[in-house]
């Protein structure tokens, strides 16, 4: 519903008024009245603003530069932030997330550590690459979406014979804003590999759980969900139909033994944009970054409008109006803090818009 009044109106200042906030201030305190409309805008209105990276033709150069100039070992995590023009400085994505691309390059690794933030991966190029969490390996193939829960211990390596690059999601401004963060190394710089490749996803990607399963942790057991599987359900979905007039064919990441997300600040999807598709504008409260996995599109968001290519990257701001459209069949991943917002009530949605 629309408001029919104003939420609230500036007042006029005065010399008298004035020297009064000035006493205030030496008081630490100031008048609300002042900053009220700021703190309580009618809508969102958020300060990050819509941005595409264009991955082949600047990331890419700037990454393999970065390998030549500092060892994984050297920097702890060699990436590139990819931080929003809007809140330059922060280096934030998003008001809640951080994003940035890591390069592994062969025979590297990037020791063992842990810390309260939780980080999704995805996977942009090169496989062979593996994430290990909690003494278990997997390896990095494209499209693959990989978890590492807050304070499991991780470790990244690249035994191929290739570069492997993937965008980092982290949740460390949720972490820093509330002051909980910790971090620590492992005293090793590999953490000791205990199970077989491919166990977690045995144990609780097939449809059942072990028999005496109980979750211990806010996040899912499963940490990583290979694209392959996510792009046979997309496919057989897209032959089943319907198509979602805003999304083509839209799926979410679920932690199989709850149902809900698979981090409990970070929601992730992936959605198939059918040849030719125009989408209607929608619009949700969670600020969303999407990579592109497959083909070619632009996507209006807003004023601005962004023509995309696979690996591209971009940031669809809160509450900004997004539409999708692909020249030929197209994949896009993306991720939020979509849970977070539902958790504490707060996430809108409007669709399709007219
Ligand atoms: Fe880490």
């Amino acid at each position: 519903m629309e408001p029919t009044r104003t939420f609230h109106i500036k007042p006029e200042t005065s010399e008298e008024r004035r020297e009064f906030y000035g006493r205030l201030e030496k008081k630490n305190t100031t008048p609300l009245w002042e900053s009220l409309a700021r703190l309580f805008p009618a809508e969102p209105r958020p300060a990050c603003v819509p941005v595409l990276w264009n991955y082949t033709d600047d990331l890419r150069p700037l990454l393999l530069e970065a390998g030549r100039l500092i060892t994984a070992k050297e920097a702890t995590r060699r990436v590139l932030v990819l931080e929003n023009p809007g809140i330059r400085g922060t280096s934030q994505i998003t008001q809640s997330l951080y994003a940035g691309i890591q390069m592994i390059l062969p025979g590297e690794i990037a020791p063992t550590h842990r810390h309260t933030a939780s980080a999704i991966r995805f996977v942009i190029e090169g496989a062979g690459a593996y994430t290990a969490v909690d003494g278990e390996r997997t390896t990095m193939q494209p499209g693959d979406f990989i978890l590492t829960p807050s304070w499991t211990f991780h470790d990244h390596g690249n035994p191929s014979d290739q570069p492997c690059m993937w965008i980092d999601g982290l949740d460390f401004p949720i972490v820093n804003m509330l002051d909980t963060a910790f971090a620590e190394s492992y005293p090793e710089e590999l953490q000791p590999v205990t199970k077989n490749e491919g166990d977690a996803l045995l144990r609780y990607g097939a449809n059942m759980l072990p028999i005496d399963y109980s979750p211990q942790r806010h996040s899912s057991p499963i940490f990583n969900y290979p694209y392959s599987r996510a792009r046979e359900a997309l496919d057989g979905l897209h032959r089943n139909g319907p198509v979602h007039p805003c999304h083509g064919i839209k799926l979410q990441y679920v932690d199989p033994s709850t149902g809900g997300y698979p981090m409990a600040a970070i929601g992730a999807f992936m959605q198939l944009l059918p040849a030719g598709f125009i989408g209607a504008a929608y619009r949700s409260t969670d600020s969303t970054i999407y990579s592109v996995v497959e083909g070619r599109g632009r996507t209006r968001i807003g004023e601005t409008v962004f023509n995309w290519k696979e690996r591209d990257i971009f940031v669809v701001p809160s509450w900004y109006p997004v539409s999708h459209e692909s020249q030929r069949e197209a994949v896009l991943f993306s991720f939020s803090d979509r849970p977070a917002q539902k958790a504490l009530g707060f996430w809108r949605e409007q669709a399709p818009l007219v």
